[in-house]
């Protein structure tokens, strides 16, 4: 939920002098409303009012998790910032890779300092790292000015735990194994008015060889279809002309409802929410891309041209041991499938390189795909081991040297794909969604074209949140210089 009036009178409706309501959500709202008794009071102590930052470390799942997080900080009370020097500080953690959590213990060093110098200052932290108990088992040990650990599953309970930390002495932790529960209408706080991230399903079943994440996001469930049509027109009717749907495998969605629905068939659904103008979405697994989504890209006036489909190896035999369910001659012709029927399609990949037994032939296969392909970009990764999944204790661990060397070269091929693909369109006119004015130059505004480039133009803010056809006239590595065309659309 995200417009201010609809969670005041949420928030209203509570009454403290009872004891909080057993059923989701009210009960979060309950206690949203005693945190900002709690808040009031120590901001009066203080002599200013409390303020908080939310810092996200991850993915685009954390990212609007994150924003979930904010909302319920802002009707809370607080003031919410972007410096860590704020009263409360909480980190959406990732874990997907080691140096993502190396991160964090690093960062915690530096927030005990200031912890010393602030009497009112509280640390919090939550996210996928914390579904792990080797990290639960280190914080206790080794960090023990954190005052609240949660995890992924009971994030919707924030406010409840916030209350529980202000109340406590101690550390307050709270991590759930699993959960079958989706709580809607919680508060938000987005980061950008006129785009929004909207989760349609949680966790993932797929559990590739290599990933962590079927284990700290738990299975995967899925929303039911009215639940994202009811949220994405209230998100409209606040502003936003542009979502993300957000999920694992969004390509598996509905298979967890008792309801026939599948991603296509829910996209067919969004489409027709008026005042709504793009819809994008994120991640797609290539054994699970339909027919049926490839025709609704094609014939869809709101899909925006953009589709990212990881690779991780061209290597069949690597592709195996990942449990990947897909061959380098399957996601070849499916690439090609793919760019026959969308000719304007952008198509970009994530791929790992090192997994175990992985040798430089293999990466010569990636290589060879990258090259077919012709991805517009490519995400690389070194292979990080995760403990507890099965590819931490396969043989064959590549040393880093030799991982990087593979790294070098695949990088090398990906830049070169790329900067032959950029600079197609110069020429050629396209919509904009005008995100932001330019930090270096106020005078030129960027803008984000249907297939995820940037484009820089001539233009005042009072374009943000709008789209505007905009000319390339020029290609600068990765992003275009245009010229904007008379009228707003
Ligand atoms: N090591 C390196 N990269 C990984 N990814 C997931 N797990 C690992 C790992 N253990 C990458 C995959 C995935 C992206 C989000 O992160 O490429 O698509
Ligand atoms: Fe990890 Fe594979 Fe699930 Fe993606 S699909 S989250 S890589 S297990």
């Amino acid at each position: 939920m995200e417009n201010y009036n609809d969670m005041q009178t949420m928030i209203d409706a509570q009454d403290l002098t009872l004891s909080p309501p057993e059923e989701e959500v009210q009960r979060q709202y309950y206690f949203i409303k005693k945190c900002r008794e709690i808040v009031e009071k120590k901001s009066k102590e203080a002599g200013r009012a409390l303020t908080a930052c939310s810092v996200c470390m991850g993915c685009q799942m954390n990212a609007r998790d994150s924003e979930k997080l904010s909302g319920i900080l802002e009707m809370a009370g607080f003031t919410c910032v972007d410096t860590e020097d704020a009263d409360f500080v909480i980190y959406n953690t990732c874990t997907v890779r080691e140096h993502a959590s190396q991160r964090v213990y690093g960062r915690l060093g530096s927030l005990s300092g200031k912890k010393r110098a602030n009497p009112h200052k509280k640390i919090a932290l939550c996210g996928c790292m914390m579904q792990e108990e080797a990290v639960i088992a280190k914080i206790k040990k080794s960090y023990r000015f954190v005052d609240l650990i949660f995890g992924t599953h009971n994030i919707f309970k924030f406010a409840e735990l916030l209350c529980t930390m202000f109340e406590s002495g101690g550390m307050v932790v709270d991590i759930w194994k699993d959960t079958d529960q989706i709580v809607e209408d919680l508060p938000v706080e987005r980061k950008y008015p006129f785009k929004s991230g909207v989760n349609i399903m949680f966790g993932c079943n797929n559990f590739c060889s290599y990933c962590i994440v079927p284990y700290v996001r738990g299975r995967e469930r899925s929303r039911k279809p009215e639940d994202i049509v009811r949220e994405i027109r209230r998100l409209v009717d606040d502003g936003v002309v542009e979502i993300m749907l957000l999920g694992q495998n969004v390509n598996s969605y509905g298979k967890t409802l008792n309801t026939l629905v599948t991603f296509a068939g829910l996209l067919e659904e969004i489409e027709k929410i008026e005042g709504l103008k793009r819809i994008r979405f994120m991640t797609s697994h290539p054994k699970d891309l339909s027919d049926e989504l490839i025709h609704a890209m094609k014939h869809s006036t709101k899909l925006c041209r953009h589709l990212h489909l990881p690779l991780q190896s061209g290597s069949t035999r690597i592709l195996e041991k990942m449990n990947r369910h897909y061959t380098k001659e399957q996601y070849l012709a499916l690439a090609e499938k793919i760019k026959r029927e969308i000719p304007d399609i952008s198509l970009t990949t994530d791929i790992i390189v090192g997994f175990p037994g992985e040798t430089p032939a293999d990466v010569d296969e990636t290589i060879d795909v990258i090259r077919q392909v012709q991805f517009d970009n490519a995400f690389t990764f070194l292979y990080s081991k995760r403990t507890g999944t099965p590819a931490a204790a396969m043989e064959g661990q590549v040393p880093e040297a030799i991982a990087k060397e593979g790294f070098g070269r695949l990088l090398k091929a990906v830049q070169d794909t790329a900067k032959k693909r950029a600079g197609r369109l110069v020429g050629e006119t396209w919509e904009a969604l005008v995100e932001e004015q330019n930090e270096q130059d106020a005078s030129y505004m960027t803008g984000r074209l249907s297939n995820n480039m940037i484009v820089h133009f001539q233009g005042n803010a009072s374009l943000i949140g709008s789209i505007v056809r905009v000319h390339l006239t020029e290609c600068r590595g990765f992003y275009y210089i245009g010229r904007m065309c008379e009228g707003r659309e």
